[in-house]
């Protein structure tokens, strides 16, 4: 038995004037205690899921649920959620202890209650002790946690947070990222997160929902949205992707380049047109007489952790490889890779047909379980 859901979206719809629609039917749920991210470019509509959310604005169609009650129309006030914004909204006049007191005091909540709520809100994001310190004396990554303060001191059942990390250089970003997953879980209230960088996405969340152009392209665990990318935009938009067309010959067998290759992909019609996904990672330099595909290096970037080498086989489609071994430019190499490594993506494909193609894999019984 799974829990009702607290937060539902039924076919929402949020369009201005005559305008195409800025979220196009859009439909999920989302469970009380998770950390949710909705992934996606600029303008895709990110912060119009969360509006919704929080009674800014109206759906234009649909519906939305707050623990199976209807909240179209509850204005924003009387929803429990509060929102963490990218700029925080902080009041400067204010010292800590008051802007994080600032919501309780307009409830007319008794001064010793409020002081009870602002201390308990401090000590979760680690800033006991800076009471009475001007929002001007605080770094990026403390006045973040004063906002984020302020937001769970109404001890909101679902923390909205816009891109809240995206002022703060790349190390204080790493240690947030650390510091609010680990916060959200000990809080145990659902998250519901925006960013556009995908790393970020893959690193703190239950559920990645990626969007783009108004509507939800794939939602999943980061470990499903990056094993198994629905289609090309996913593909790309999630870690980095070698593309290729092809054509799906029969089940396990694809064919792209030119060459056809053992893939553990069925479900397909046969000869379908296809599009084939292979991560960089999954690629192995070997000599030319032992690779699956023959390329010719390009260029050679040292990464840190791996080399990250692009180059092209005959047919000038580009493949890129991350690896701790290196080759030289211009060499001719040899690039295996194991069957599993290949990933067939339907052209156009919705996530209700994926979804159901996935499930008909276990209906084909045990035929490769070893
Ligand atoms: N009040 C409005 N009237 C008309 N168009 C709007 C309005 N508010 C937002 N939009 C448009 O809706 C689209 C989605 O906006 P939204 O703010 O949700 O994007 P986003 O995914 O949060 O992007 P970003 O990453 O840049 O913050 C954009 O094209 C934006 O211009
Ligand atoms: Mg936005």
């Amino acid at each position: 038995m799974t829990e009702q859901p607290i937060i539902r979206f039924e076919n929402v719809t949020k369009q201005y004037d005559d305008d195409p629609p800025i979220l196009d039917n859009v439909s999920f749920e989302m469970e009380k205690g998770k950390f949710y991210t909705l992934l996606g470019p600029s303008g895709c509509g990110k912060t119009t899921i969360l509006r919704l959310i929080s009674g800014l604005i109206e759906a234009t169609s649909g519906k939305i649920y707050f623990k199976d009650k209807l909240i179209n129309h509850v204005p924003a006030n009387k929803r429990q959620v509060n929102t963490v914004f990218q700029d925080y909204a902080l009041f400067p006049h204010l010292n800590v202890y008051e802007n994080v007191a600032f919501g309780l005091r307009i409830r007319k909540m008794k001064n010793d209650e409020i002081d009870k709520k602002v201390r308990e809100a401090l000590r979760f994001v680690n800033l006991v002790g800076f009471e009475n310190r001007e929002i001007k004396e605080m770094s990026g990554g403390q006045r973040q946690r004063v906002a984020i303060a302020r937001a769970i001191v109404n001890e909101p059942e679902v923390l909205l947070l816009d891109e809240p990390l995206s002022a703060l250089d790349l190390k204080l970003r790493t240690e947030m990222q650390y510091e609010l997953r680990e916060l959200q879980q000990r809080l145990g209230i659902t998250f519901v997160f925006v960013t556009h960088d995908q790393e970020e996405a893959l690193a703190m969340s239950d559920e990645i929902f990626v969007i783009n152009e108004g509507k939800i392209q794939q939602k999943g665990t980061p470990r499903d949205i990056y094993d198994e990318p629905i289609n090309r935009f996913v593909a790309n938009f999630i870690g980095e992707s070698n593309i290729i067309k092809g054509k799906m010959i029969r089940d396990f067998l694809v064919e792209f380049d030119g060459k056809q290759f053992e893939c553990v992909d069925q479900g397909f019609s046969p000869n379908e047109p296809v599009e084939v996904v292979i991560r960089p990672e999954d690629l192995e330099i070997t000599t030319p007489d032992r690779g699956k595909l023959n390329v010719k290096v390009d260029t050679v970037l040292f990464r840190g952790v791996h080399y990250e080498l692009c180059s092209y086989d005959e047919n000038g489609n580009e493949w890129i490889i991350h690896s701790t071994k290196k080759a030289e430019i211009g060499a001719e190499i040899g690039l295996y890779f194991e069957p599993e490594a290949i990933h067939v993506m339907r052209f156009g494909e919705t996530e209700e047909e994926f979804d159901a193609r996935l499930e008909s894999y276990d209906s084909y019984g045990d035929k490769d379980a070893d």
